[in-house]
């Protein structure tokens, strides 16, 4: 089995690959990856949905993993119920554990969504290599009420070659789209792991009108 760590993740090949990924990296993904690499991604996104003034009510965690993104929503403040939605059983286990999150939701964001009506929706870290593309982006929309935002992050490395701003001009019913270009990891990446130490994403809002 490949060891779970970013090079694994960037190369996975299909649902199968990525639930026997995250099912060997789910209990020490807090501690071996997000604090060792000052993974910065969940803060960011939480900054920026909160700065895009989502309405009331019920947040959808897309890819939530071990609930990362709704400890720092949690941390800024915020108090509406979030859902978790993640592929990986094993990921959600360990969300669950936070007792931050209304229901764990295993599901799969490139087909239809099993939920809707969503306020808002935030997702870190899994737009990016070897997990999920453009193609989601209208699952979301139609997971999120009128007037609902929308926060996620999109590695910087696959904005492009998977085409995203042409989904994102092509996406219908939407407006206020800003993007913003923010480094994933900070400074203790450097000798974790060199090679993504660098690494940055995009973090896009928009609103569903
Ligand atoms: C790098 S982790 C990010 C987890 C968390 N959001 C964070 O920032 O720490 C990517 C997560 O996306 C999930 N994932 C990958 N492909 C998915 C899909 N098609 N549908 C739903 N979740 C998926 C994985 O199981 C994993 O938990």
């Amino acid at each position: 089995m490949e060891t779970p760590d970013l090079s694994a993740a960037y190369a996975l090949n299909g649902p199968e690959d990525c639930l026997r990924l995250y099912a060997g990296w789910a209990d020490s993904y807090d501690a071996d990856f997000a604090q060792s690499m000052d993974y910065r991604l969940p803060a960011e996104v939480a900054a920026a949905y909160l700065r895009a003034a989502p309405p009331a009510g019920p947040v959808l965690d897309v890819g939530a993993g071990t609930g990362l993104l709704a400890q720092a929503l949690h941390g800024l403040g915020h108090r509406d119920a979030i859902d978790a939605l993640d592929l990986s059983a094993s990921m959600l286990a360990r969300a669950g554990e936070k007792h931050l999150y209304r229901a764990l939701i295993e599901g799969d964001v490139t087909r239809p969504l099993p939920c809707a009506g969503y306020a808002g929706i935030v997702s870190s870290g899994t737009f990016t290599h070897g997990h999920v593309g453009p193609g989601a982006l209208p699952h979301l929309l139609a997971a999120t009420r009128p007037g609902g935002v929308v926060a996620l992050s999109i590695n910087a490395g696959i904005w492009d070659r998977l085409g995203f701003g042409a989904a994102f001009a092509a996406l219908p019913g939407i407006h206020g789209l800003d993007r913003a270009e923010v480094a994933i990891y900070g400074q203790a990446a450097q000798s974790r792991d060199p090679a993504h130490a660098a690494d940055r994403a995009l973090i896009v809002t928009f609103r569903k009108a």
